[in-house]
């Protein structure tokens, strides 16, 4: 069985959240890849997908710089779904009008379902269905054959259809989990308008996955740095299912893991898997090339080199070894527009599993390339690797190296370990893990009084941090209850005599990053 046949094609404008249009069609079964509106045509005829979707963007199409749909999409004969400025698009060159609205319309809205027998019939009980909206033109006049199939007080033509050509258009974003009957829409589109059946499945890809990685490697051996990351562990579970023993991990424990997360890689990789797993223990060796910086970036570089000279020092020892598999997923190599002409193959240079020497001269072995971070997770654990490990919070390649600002000393890593592991421990009684979306404890290099009995204690601080975010990239910090905090802090200063005094960091990011360092 191809799990690919029934694919269908996004055709990215550059919107924020085209990477969500594709998580969800995939979440339905159907296989989806993201390709700028710039690329060489050439490819979307190739890619011959099922039904395309353009995406919304931040450009408008009254803008002569505005970006055009392809003419081979229309020449694909497939169904086509217009999100946003892909609607607009589509309203625009089949001979509709799009307008600059003055009432930009950002946030929710009331769609009034206007036919029920199209892509939005049956999804309300109500007639009305309340939408996620974010645009400032809208379509004044619709294209020749299209009716309208849903309106909003402030877009009259909120969604379009020509049920002929079996083209759609959206003003609002049925990817957003916001979006009352998005999913289904989506759904609906995939399955019933474009004929496409549910062969992306978490079994499905697993057995695609093995049978391309045993035809890929053959009999040869394949070696993976083994982080205890998500992404590694999977692969690891996925290569051992695939070609068992031929697999061998470097697992470079340098000494800034979090408390037993040594111990846990290897119980469950080497013990409970039966992986073969090499451990290179080399805590004192990063902590000896760490000493005296004190500079963030450098401490990253040193932590990034000596990785490198460990898992150089360990692959030589092993002979024949003509494979090296890495993490790489689907978001590390997607394509955005502007750039699909001169974008070359992306290799992640993650500080723990990527950034290898060029002459190390093995081929790639990337099986989870075409898969979302979300879509590795549910991977794992069909994989039977335990769920605690797969949806960690994510944890920076340098460690605790970049979690105690200034210098590192191995007292200080030791008390940090601690004061973290309670932190996510209580996290997790409380039932508030996984509302966040990162957590970590911080080792301030500042000695702070404070009394314990009658004793004066004068010691460092710990600062907690805790953000709630979807990408990262901007960030809100965690409202954790006050009554969780104080029971956390308690904890730390009564358990850890080396720490005087707990705080919590209420910085977002935009201007504060999540790490310290
Ligand atoms: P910042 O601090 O830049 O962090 O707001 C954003 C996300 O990236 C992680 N991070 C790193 N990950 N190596 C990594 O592998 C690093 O050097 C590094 N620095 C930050 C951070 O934990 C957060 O999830």
């Amino acid at each position: 069985m191809d799990i690919h046949a029934d694919r269908l094609l996004i055709l990215d404008f550059g919107s924020q959240y085209t990477q969500l249009i594709a998580r969800r069609v995939r979440e339905h079964g159907v296989y989806s890849e993201i390709l700028p509106c710039d690329v060489d045509p050439q490819r979307i005829t190739e890619f011959a997908p099922k039904g395309v979707i353009l995406s919304g963007g931040p450009e408008s199409t009254t803008d002569a710089a505005g970006w055009s749909i392809p003419k081979e999409v229309y020449d694909l004969g497939v169904p086509i779904l217009g999100i946003c400025y892909g609607m607009q698009a589509l309203a625009q060159e089949l001979g509709g009008r799009v307008e600059s609205s003055h009432f930009r319309e950002f946030g929710h809205a009331d769609l009034v379902i206007e036919n029920d027998e199209s892509l939005l019939a049956g999804l309300s009980d109500t007639g009305s269905l309340s939408v996620w909206m974010s645009h400032g033109d809208r379509v004044t006049e619709l294209p020749p054959g299209f009716i309208v199939i849903g309106s909003s007080p402030h877009a009259p033509i909120a969604a379009m259809a020509n049920e002929e050509r079996r083209i759609y258009g959206l003003q609002f974003h049925p990817e957003v989990s916001h979006s009352e009957g998005g999913s289904e829409m989506l759904a609906k589109f995939a399955h019933a308008t474009c004929g496409c059946g549910r062969e992306w499945t978490p079994e499905n890809i697993i057995d695609g996955a093995i049978t391309q990685v045993r035809e890929q490697v053959g009999d040869g051996r394949v070696l993976l740095g083994l982080s205890g990351g998500v992404d590694s562990s999977v692969v690891a579970a996925l290569l051992h299912k695939a070609i068992g023993d031929q697999l061998v991990c470097v697992f470079v424990d340098n000494g800034l893991l979090r408390l037993n997360e040594g111990a846990q890689v290897m119980e469950t990789f080497a013990q409970n898997f039966g992986v073969r797993v090499i451990r290179a223990n080399s805590e004192e060796r990063f902590l000896a090339a760490l000493k005296g910086e004190v500079d963030p970036e450098r401490k990253r570089k040193i932590i990034g080199r000596t990785f490198i000279e460990v898992f150089e020092e360990e692959a030589a020892k092993l002979s024949d070894v003509c494979f090296l598999a890495q993490g790489t997923i689907y978001p590390d190599v997607i394509e955005s527009a502007g750039t699909a002409s001169g974008k070359a193959h992306v290799i992640k240079s993650h500080h723990n599993v990527g950034g290898l020497p060029d002459d190390m001269r093995m081929e790639l072995v990337e099986p989870l390339r075409e898969l979302f971070k979300d879509e590795v997770r549910i991977l794992g654990v069909t994989l039977g690797l335990p769920p605690s490990m797969v949806c960690r919070h994510p944890f920076p390649g340098p460690g605790l190296g970049v979690r105690i600002l200034g210098e590192v000393h191995k007292p200080s890593v030791d008390i940090l370990r601690r004061a973290d592991h309670i932190f996510i421990e209580e996290l997790r009684n409380a039932d508030l893990y996984d509302k966040v979306s990162q957590a970590f404890a911080v080792f301030l290099p500042v000695n702070s009084v404070g009394v314990v009995g009658d004793q004066r204690r004068y010691a460092p601080v710990i600062a907690l941090r805790a953000v709630e975010t979807i990408d990262f990239m901007t960030a809100r910090w965690a409202h954790l209850p006050y009554e969780f905090i104080e029971r956390v802090s308690g904890r730390i200063i009564n358990e850890i005599e080396d720490v005087s005094r707990v705080v919590y960091d209420v910085s977002s990011k935009p201007p504060a990053t999540i790490e310290w360092e």
